[in-house]
């Protein structure tokens, strides 16, 4: 999830100022590399980027004194291609003439490069921006204007994505939409367009939003749009934001935990056409494939999307994999393990010190280290054979939330690419997990009042759906505070049952076909005055039996289990917000543990 901006004026003038600080305001999105291109009145492309951070970039390379009639910036963060200078972007076309920048994945840029390069034209870096730009020179060249070029650019370039662009010889920005954030700004003497409203406001209060499929061109004085599709003009009226700079970076929600909640659809879309479209994937299913063992490797919320994927790996692939704690891994199997094993290694940060301790032992003793990591150009990508990305961009709130349900539907699709299955049903997660948002957080509301008072309660899950009680108490004891265990529904009666009390909360995740064991689970605890509060498929048996039923959609078993984990997070947070606590920033935690 990368950010970019542009802005266009009427003549050149210093331009680094206003773009080092439209940097600076779209840098909460997580970043590791940042560019900016000014072209002058005469033609000339000053384009400057590097790794690195905003503030020692632009002092590298001098940003505030950049002059230019317009100007591109970007902010990346890396999917396609190591954070370096020259995967950085903005891009350039084959002979410098056209420059642009984009925001989100070109999932086909490794065929098309090689389409690109097989046409003549020259191809820099490994990274899926430069796609854009000479997905539009290709026609262009053929004397197409700008807004053609780009209507068929859009056949070319798959993937969600928002790209801004323009010539050398040209006086406007042209910028489209398809899948990531775009908003222009329309000031008094200038136009500028950026993925984020927060490096808009502070030029200008005047907005247009922009829906997929269109384009935008910009001048200093006029803007319009254009449908992508047969590029007919569309009327859009200026619309005034109130928001508060804050307000604007939690795009309208209260936490960044809430927005990242509901980034879940969009960041698993992107996921599942990033993996369809990937040779990592091809590589990673031949190593497991030949694997003696497989070991899944990964701390806190890692380790229970580890849990997951290996519940996946049975029911899917009919393959046994060992999911373990990476300080667990050192202990238990640093004796047995060897060049013949695979681990794949999870971890959001890619930092996290215990998983980096358990891949260097894992190296010692020859095991092939593959990861699933969110960060690119983290410690974890380097010392991997071979990553395949999370996709999420940046995760700001502490508890991990999107960066698991993608751990989970990454998991999944290599089962299902393992054993051979048809990857069409995976499609469909998205849009059974936006449905899950809208429809389960008013039953989470409704059980809320009766687990004000508690500060211990379990989550109970059995199958695929005990990874997710899992999660589901790791997400509730790091921001409510309050003890909650989580563990096996069939192991409750073997100790436990002892805490039930009158009210006590149970919460009880299930899928269809564990409905009957878990109502068994529900009575030892409900005859003993337990509340039990039950996530699982729309049944009369669970309404009958439990004292509260959150509902959800069961496309497949596994699918299922992925979608239980969304009331789990929002029960979290409401419950956290009830109690007065900040869910981003809770106390005690780390984003990022490196250290023992
Ligand atoms: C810390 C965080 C957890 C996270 C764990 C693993 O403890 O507080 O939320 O799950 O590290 O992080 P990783 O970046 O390796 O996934």
């Amino acid at each position: 999830m990368c950010g970019i901006f542009g802005i266009v004026y009427k003549q050149d003038r210093l331009l680094g100022p206003t773009l080092i600080d439209a940097g600076l305001r779209l840098s909460y999105r997580g970043y590791d590399s940042v560019g900016i291109a000014t072209i002058l009145e005469n033609g000339v492309i000053d384009l400057r980027k590097d790794a690195g951070k905003v503030k020692s970039v632009a002092e590298k390379y001098n940003f505030k004194e950049m002059i230019g009639q317009r100007a591109i910036l970007q902010l990346r963060w890396a999917t396609f291609g190591e954070p370096s200078l020259v995967n950085s972007q903005p891009h350039l076309d084959s002979e410098g003439l056209m420059v642009g920048a984009h925001n989100g994945n070109v999932v086909n840029n490794v065929e098309l490069r090689e389409e690109f390069i097989s046409e003549g034209m020259t191809v820099r870096s490994m990274n899926d921006g430069e796609s854009c730009v000479h997905a539009v020179e290709r026609f262009t060249k053929k004397g197409f204007s700008m807004l053609e070029a780009i209507q068929k650019a859009y056949d070319v370039l798959k993937g969600d994505y928002a790209f801004v662009i323009t010539k050398a010889n040209d006086d406007k920005l042209y910028a489209f939409k398809k899948g990531s954030g775009l908003v222009a700004g329309i000031g008094d003497d200038f136009t500028c367009v950026s993925s984020d409203l927060p490096s808009i406001l502070p030029l200008t209060r005047n907005v247009v939003f922009m829906n997929d499929g269109e384009i935008i061109e910009l001048s200093a004085d006029h803007y319009k749009i254009f449908s992508v599709s047969d590029g007919t003009p569309i009327e859009r009226a200026v619309e005034i934001v109130e928001d508060t700079m804050e307000a604007a970076q939690k795009g309208g929600f209260e936490h960044f935990m809430l927005k990242e909640i509901h980034e879940q659809p969009k960041v698993a879309k992107e996921l599942i056409h990033l993996m369809n479209n990937s040779s990592a994937v091809e590589v990673t299913i031949e190593a497991l494939i030949n694997a003696r063992n497989i070991f899944f490797i990964g701390c806190g919320t890692s380790y229970n999307a580890c849990v997951t994927g290996s519940v996946y790996f049975n029911r899917i692939s009919g393959r046994t994999t060992i999911p373990v704690a990476a300080t667990q891994f050192i202990a238990q199997y640093n004796r047995s393990i060897g060049p013949e094993d695979v681990g794949i290694f999870v971890s959001q940060s890619g930092e996290t010190k215990d998983v980096l301790n358990a891949v260097e032992i894992a190296k010692q003793k020859g095991m092939k280290v593959y990861s699933l990591v969110n960060v690119v150009g983290s410690t974890l990508t380097k010392l991997s054979e071979r990553w395949l990305p999370l996709a999420c961009g940046y995760e700001i709130s502490v508890p991990a939330t999107k960066t698991f349900t993608n751990q989970l539907v990454a998991f999944l699709y290599l089962a299902y690419k393992m054993a051979k299955f048809d990857i069409s049903d995976l499609e469909k997660i998205p849009g059974y997990m936006q449905s899950t948002i809208d429809d389960t957080k008013d039953q989470v509301l409704d059980v809320l009042p009766y687990l004000e008072n508690w500060n211990d309660l379990y989550s109970l899950g059995y199958g695929v759906t005990f990874p997710i009680a899992l999660e589901g108490a790791l997400k509730l004891k790091e921001i409510t505070y309050a003890h909650c265990e989580g563990m096996l529904s069939t192991e409750f009666k073997h100790g436990p049952l002892a805490a039930v009390t009158l009210d006590y909360p149970i919460l009880f995740t299930t899928i269809e076909e564990d409905i009957s064991l878990i109502i068994s689970g529900i009575n030892e605890v409900t005859c003993r005055g337990a509340r039990a509060i039950v996530i699982g498929p729309e049944d009369n048996r669970l309404k009958s039996n439990a004292q509260h039923t959150i509902t959800i959609s069961q496309p497949t078993p596994e699918i299922a289990s992925i979608l239980s984990i969304v009331p789990l997070q929002l029960l979290s947070y409401y419950m956290s917000i009830q109690r007065g606590f900040d869910p981003d920033f809770p106390r005690n935690l780390s984003k990022t543990l490196t250290v023992d």
